[in-house]
């Protein structure tokens, strides 16, 4: 998989339009795409009332769709063909273990009439994703998104991006079961193409964030070693943090690790007395403080530096936050011997994707090195794409 261009959203947009009509024997009448995300830096800090500093890319989700006069609600996939049409009626939009990814079209039905929104009709649905699944892109985050805007334009609800993003996390944590923070869900809904959001989860607030890519381009490096968050360690990492925030708060008062300096977490991680908790907290504190840092460099065009404090974070990832795995690592350690100013895990870990950023001239055989050592040592192919930022959910023209 290359890079995405409009061209090819157009072609992908005409063959699912006419997968629609063998599926469905009849036209759809919009198109919709939504797009995943990587997070540049700030990781595993959402939770922790830190900032994170992703971007939407132009890999995501694809739909089209056509209304239905009655309650039901048809979706296919094109990514699980086998599965065939799956449907639900829009009387009962409870969870059911045997929807699998319907989950997550439906928890966004559930979570619009939760606020009262009405739902006047259903539809008859085909999607397309481009991201690979389970591979910390946010393909899940993207259907959400792809559908809070499919919801919110065809019953003119007008919810704001952040309440979408709000909806679509309580989805991940209430109907899902994973315990996530706000990152995934913010960063698609709110992206822009050419920007990367500076997000303070503990307030909300967000700055758009131009990223002047220079002579260099930010490389994705997929370990294919796939993922769920609902049986990964992720739940365990964020009761962990909270755990360690218990013991400092014994002593002290702070309301989330992102209102603590490196300094304060000095003062007080001796009130831990856990060494598995203390590296947590290390990492959920030092990773906020390395992320302000880094967009002060970024923007003062300092790239090196920036690319340097990608390189802590994964070390801080790797050793106190436990979320890396040989895979990742393999993909990261390789990067950095190979051309990479900077390279680090991205998303939740465990498995999924690393970033890289590397010079133009050097991205060819960047790929091609990292790419032969991680086949010899693991037996099975990285994938490796070119990140496009791009735009938040949009309606496509059919
Ligand atoms: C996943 C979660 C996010 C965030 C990242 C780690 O992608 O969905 O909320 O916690 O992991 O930064």
């Amino acid at each position: 998989m290359e890079n995405i261009t409009k061209n090819d959203s157009v072609s992908i947009i005409e063959e699912l339009e006419n997968r629609f009509k063998i599926i469905y024997e009849e036209k759809p009448v919009k198109g919709y795409f939504s797009p995943g995300r990587i997070n540049l830096i700030g990781e595993h800090t959402d939770y922790n009332g830190g900032h994170v500093f992703p971007c939407a890319i132009s890999l995501g989700t694809y739909a089209v769709l056509s209304n239905r006069d009655d309650n039901l609600v048809n979706i296919a996939s094109e990514n699980f063909k086998e599965s065939g049409v799956k449907s639900f009626n829009l009387n009962n939009l409870e969870y059911s273990d045997s929807d699998d990814w319907l989950s997550y079209p439906k928890g966004m039905f559930k979570a619009f009439a939760d606020e009262g929104l009405e739902l006047k009709h259903g539809f008859n649905i085909l999607i397309s994703g481009n991201l690979p699944d389970g591979s910390g892109l946010s393909s899940s985050a993207s259907i959400e998104m792809l559908f809070g805007k499919i919801l919110n334009s065809q019953f003119n609800n007008i919810q704001s991006g952040v309440k979408l993003a709000q909806l679509g996390q309580k989805v991940e944590n209430n109907y899902i079961g994973v315990n996530s923070g706000i990152m995934d869900q913010f960063a698609v809904e709110m992206g822009r193409a050419g920007y990367a959001i500076l997000l303070d989860t503990n307030t909300l607030k967000s700055e758009l964030v131009p990223i002047k890519m220079q002579n260099y381009k930010i490389v994705i490096m997929n370990t294919n070693k796939k993922r769920g968050l609902k049986d990964s360690k992720y739940n365990e990492r964020r009761s962990e943090c909270e755990n360690a925030l218990q013991l400092i708060n014994k002593k002290a008062n702070f309301k989330s690790f992102g209102m603590m300096t490196n300094e304060d977490f000095d003062e007080y991680n001796y009130t831990i007395d856990n060494p598995v908790l203390i590296k947590r907290a290390r990492h959920a504190v030092s990773e906020n403080q390395r992320t302000l840092r880094a967009i002060s460099v970024l923007k003062n065009n300092n790239i090196d530096e920036f690319g340097r404090l990608m390189n802590a974070s994964h070390t801080s990832l790797e050793y106190d936050y436990e979320v890396t795995g040989d895979n990742l690592d393999n993909l990261v350690h390789s990067a950095w011997e190979n051309g990479a100013i900077g390279a680090r895990m991205t998303g939740a870990g465990f498995g999924g994707c690393a970033i890289a950023i590397v010079p133009d001239e050097k991205v060819k055989d960047f790929m091609k090195i990292v790419g032969k050592n991680y086949r010899e040592k693991f037996g099975y192919e990285a994938d490796f794409y070119i990140a496009n930022i791009s735009d938040g959910p949009q309606e496509m023209e059919l």
